[in-house]
């Protein structure tokens, strides 16, 4: 029952004004510390992969993870390949058991970025697994996709609810000024732009480059309808941070588990605060 795409969880907390966390995972420890994370304050969570994990893992042990630590637990848990410009390797995230993906062919133009989102849609739809798709182009790095600020650009309201009017995406992720990686100096949020969509559209949005961003930030896009949002960078600095530390405090100490330990409470304790923050503590089912 644990096992879910974002259909539901994602509608739910569009209509009732909350946010699902979704984060990037590097590894087993790092998983199961979201999963478990979300299990404690009874929240729906999102488990993303870049497809660099994916590469690096291989499908069958990402999966067989989801199974062991998601299948279990009592709260919904979706899986989602995160940022993926290839509908091959989104077709073998589908085989192997992901409940959900994102096309992201924001580089391309427009209508061929409606043509490659349809060809998902008509791939993962009828398998059950829910699909995001992306306008205008968010900057930063993520995975192997690199936006710097020139190139990034603005989603176009009216082309973004021409989008979601044609294609039924289950989540729409509008570039509205948020970037990958740790900011320089204050986002500049288009606020209006992500008002003028939301008014526009009842489909769930996502808000990408959650890491660095201010609570109220956050509370602000989540009022307007994001109902997802992304955290990659923070959960890679707790990664490392936590592992540093813990060796700097212990440097005789070489006991692995005890460093994995440390870790896991690390990403744990920062996913709670996202979680709590979003609203979606509470809000399992
Ligand atoms: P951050 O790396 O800024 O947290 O962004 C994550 C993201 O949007 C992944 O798609």
């Amino acid at each position: 029952m644990a096992l879910v795409n974002m259909v539901r969880m994602l509608h739910y907390a569009r209509k009732e004004g909350y946010a699902v966390g979704a984060f990037n995972i590097l590894d087993y420890n790092s998983f199961k510390a979201v999963v478990v994370a979300a299990e404690e304050l009874e929240a729906p969570v999102i488990v993303q992969t870049s497809v660099k994990t994916v590469v690096f893992w291989g499908y069958e042990v990402i999966f067989n993870w989801y199974l062991d630590i998601a299948e279990p637990v009592g709260v919904p848990v979706a899986m989602h390949l995160d940022h993926c410009k290839d509908p091959d390797i989104i077709k073998k995230c589908i085989d192997a058991g992901w409940t959900s993906v994102m096309i992201d062919a924001s580089s391309e133009p427009f209508e061929e970025n409606m043509a490659v989102t349809r060809q998902v849609l008509e791939m993962a739809q009828p398998a059950g697994v829910s699909v995001e798709a992306e306008l205008g182009e968010i900057g930063g790095v993520e995975d192997d996709i690199a936006v710097d600020e020139e190139n990034a650009f603005l989603a176009d309201p009216e082309k973004a609810l021409y989008f979601c009017r044609k294609l039924p995406v289950d989540c729409f992720a509008p570039a509205i000024g948020t970037a990958h990686g740790l900011y320089k100096g204050e986002p500049k949020i288009a606020f209006d732009n992500l008002e003028r969509i939301a008014a526009g559209t009842s489909i769930p949005l996502a808000l990408h480059g959650g890491t660095g961003l201010s609570d109220d930030v956050f509370k602000r896009c989540i009022a307007l309808g994001c109902a997802k949002v992304n955290i990659s960078t923070q959960l890679k600095y707790s990664f490392i941070d936590a592992f540093v530390r813990y060796f700097q405090q212990n440097s005789k100490e070489y006991n692995p588990l005890k460093v994995l330990d440390a870790q896991f409470k690390d990403m744990k304790k920062m996913v709670q605060e996202k979680i709590r923050l979003f609203g979606s503590a509470g809000k399992a089912w």
